[in-house]
């Protein structure tokens, strides 16, 4: 989704648009086949897309199969790419990133041959435009993501501080404080705790810490590589500055739910994740149950600091080589459909990709910062997908490695930045 795409989301989202109407027309299923299906895994991801998959199955009289799937997102990438340049059927659904509709596109069916223009209508029409390639609606937008920062209320107040932070250097504070504090009572307790391996996800969060000190977004929009300069220098330098500080330092083999493992458990004042961490956090048997909250990550210190949060999302596309695209498609249409997505929101914490979905009082009730979070998906920098186009994985990769090389104390961050720039400008060559 490219950044236009995501402001109309976002003010689509909190500014009042019409509100589509909630049920979803659908085509019509075969019956008695069995649909394979590769949903995420990250949280309560895999449980919800089964639990509605086994829905829609039970109404179609069709049997579903959760097909076994990687947790991170550039391995699952790689396993999708193999699959399909096989032409392997296994899979008849697959949930894909929004960012790899480019990549994909000649793999999966054109939806609209089974989908109502009216259904496609009912979405964030900016994402449906992202998720058409060269003419071919390669997939239904499922939800979005930003990057968020999760913090301890209770510890807040305990150690006499009023509000969250808003600059990086007051989270380092706050966070050091805390720390120092809780660790007398409980050894295995933290300052901050994000996703440091070297993955896609720590391309999320570096993009973060450099784009809100300033340092732009790697390569910028016309296709320069940008990501030599000082205030990306001084972001690394910072997240180094916390391994082994104020976050453990196997931090820097952390994914999300690393992440959320700690600070799920009550090891953590501070926390940088997706909204799928708030309902799961807010869960019965959660230590941390209704003693945090969630708001925008910080920014860089000046005049060019500005909060930053990464944007994401997930979609669903049908195999071009599957025997059973036509209800392949059907199962699409219900799993993406707005009472699906209701549930989604309300349990999963996943930001719909229907407008009408913003409207309902139950969803705002469980996920209040949905609504309230505007600013966040509002400023949610994208990443350099567009102008990269197929040669994004590998840009994403150097970026990781680079970031994941300073964390780790392999590399300063002006070499690697300098090393960075000259292996980004190879991968381009003469264009991208
Ligand atoms: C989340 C985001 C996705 C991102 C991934 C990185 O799934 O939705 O956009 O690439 O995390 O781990």
């Amino acid at each position: 989704m490219n950044r236009s795409s995501k402001l109309a989301f976002a003010a689509v989202a909190l500014g009042g648009a019409a509100i589509a109407a909630l049920v979803a027309s659908t085509v019509t299923a075969q019956g008695g086949v069995t649909i394979k299906l590769a949903c995420g895994t990250v949280g309560s991801q895999q449980a919800l897309c089964k639990t509605a998959a086994e829905r829609w199955a039970a109404k179609t009289g069709n049997k579903i199969e959760v097909v076994p799937n990687v947790a991170s997102s550039n391995e699952r990438l790689a396993l999708f790419q193999q699959q399909l340049s096989a032409g392997s059927s296994d899979v008849d659904v697959y949930q894909i990133e929004n960012i790899w509709p480019g990549l994909l596109a000649d793999y999966f069916v054109d939806l609209k041959q089974y989908v109502p223009e009216a259904t496609i209508k009912e979405f964030f029409p900016s994402m449906i435009e992202a998720d058409t390639v060269d003419g071919k609606l390669v997939d239904l937008p499922w939800y979005g993501d930003a990057g968020l920062l999760y913090y301890r209320k209770d510890l807040l107040t305990k150690y006499g501080y009023k509000s969250p932070p808003t600059t990086w250097a007051q989270l380092t504070t706050m966070a050091t404080k805390i720390q120092a504090g809780e660790k007398k009572a409980n050894p295995n307790f933290w300052g901050y705790v994000w996703q440091g391996a070297a993955y896609e996800g720590l391309t999320c969060d570096a993009l973060e810490w450099v784009y809100s000190h300033g340092g732009g977004t790697i390569v910028d929009p016309k296709g320069n590589v940008t990501v030599n300069n000082p205030q990306a220098i001084a972001a690394l330098d910072m997240a180094a500055k916390w391994v082994g500080t104020i976050s453990p330092k196997g931090v820097t083999t952390y994914s999300e739910e690393e992440s959320r493992g700690v600070w799920q458990a009550g090891n953590a004042a501070f926390m940088r994740n997706w909204p799928y961490a708030f309902p799961l956090g807010n869960g019965d048997t959660s230590p941390i149950k209704g003693k945090f909250d969630v708001t925008v990550l910080p920014r860089g210190p000046g005049a060019t600091g500005k909060n930053a949060a990464t944007f994401g999302g997930h979609s669903l596309s049908v195999n071009r080589f599957s025997k059973n695209a036509k209800a392949a498609a059907d199962l699409v249409v219900f799993l993406t459909s707005a009472e699906s997505q209701k549930e989604r929101a309300i349990v999963g914490g996943y930001n719909p990709s229907r407008p009408s979905v913003y409207k309902d009082a139950d969803v705002l009730k469980a996920s209040p910062f949905l609504g309230r979070l505007y600013d966040v998906f509002a400023n949610a920098v994208v990443r350099p997908t567009t102008v990269t186009a197929t040669k994004y994985p590998r840009v994403s990769e150097a970026f990781w490695n680079a970031a994941n090389s300073v964390l780790t104390g392999k590399a300063k961050a002006a070499a690697a930045m300098s090393d960075l720039e000259n292996e980004l400008k190879r991968i381009k060559g003469a264009k991208w």
